[in-house]
């Protein structure tokens, strides 16, 4: 059955921002990441969510729940109350830190992605 939940996701850059919080319709068997990317399409278009697998293998969409670290894409949204308040942070501060820190980091990821891709092209 459909509910309301209330969730506070951090909002800024470079050290500054604040919690927003918004209310998001969750459905049975939902997790995270697809409430997430409801709410991105219906009430935060500029919100940026990063997720790749949705399988839990790649890490992307690992963000911090209610001061834990979680995949959202393996977070069901049952694990919580209905009437929880879920505070979420998405960081993409140390993962853009890391790249610019580290220029040759970012060749080394994209050929990583590459051989994935190809990788699944095989099993496609
Ligand atoms: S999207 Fe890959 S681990 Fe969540």
């Amino acid at each position: 059955m459909a509910y309301q939940a209330a969730l506070r996701v951090w909002r800024g850059d470079h050290g500054q921002g604040d919690l927003t919080p918004y209310t998001v319709e969750v459905n049975e068997g939902e997790v995270v990441l697809d409430v997430l990317h409801r709410l991105q399409a219906s009430q935060a278009n500029d919100l940026a969510i990063r997720w790749n697998c949705k399988a839990g293998k790649c890490g992307s969409c690992s963000m911090e729940i209610n001061g834990r670290p979680r995949l959202a894409c393996m977070t069901r949204m049952s694990t919580f109350a209905e009437d929880e308040v879920l505070t979420m942070a998405i960081s993409h501060r140390a993962f853009s830190k890391l790249l610019k820190h580290e220029p040759s980091l970012s060749l080394a990821l994209l050929r990583t992605l590459a051989a994935r891709l190809r990788a699944a092209e095989k099993y496609v």
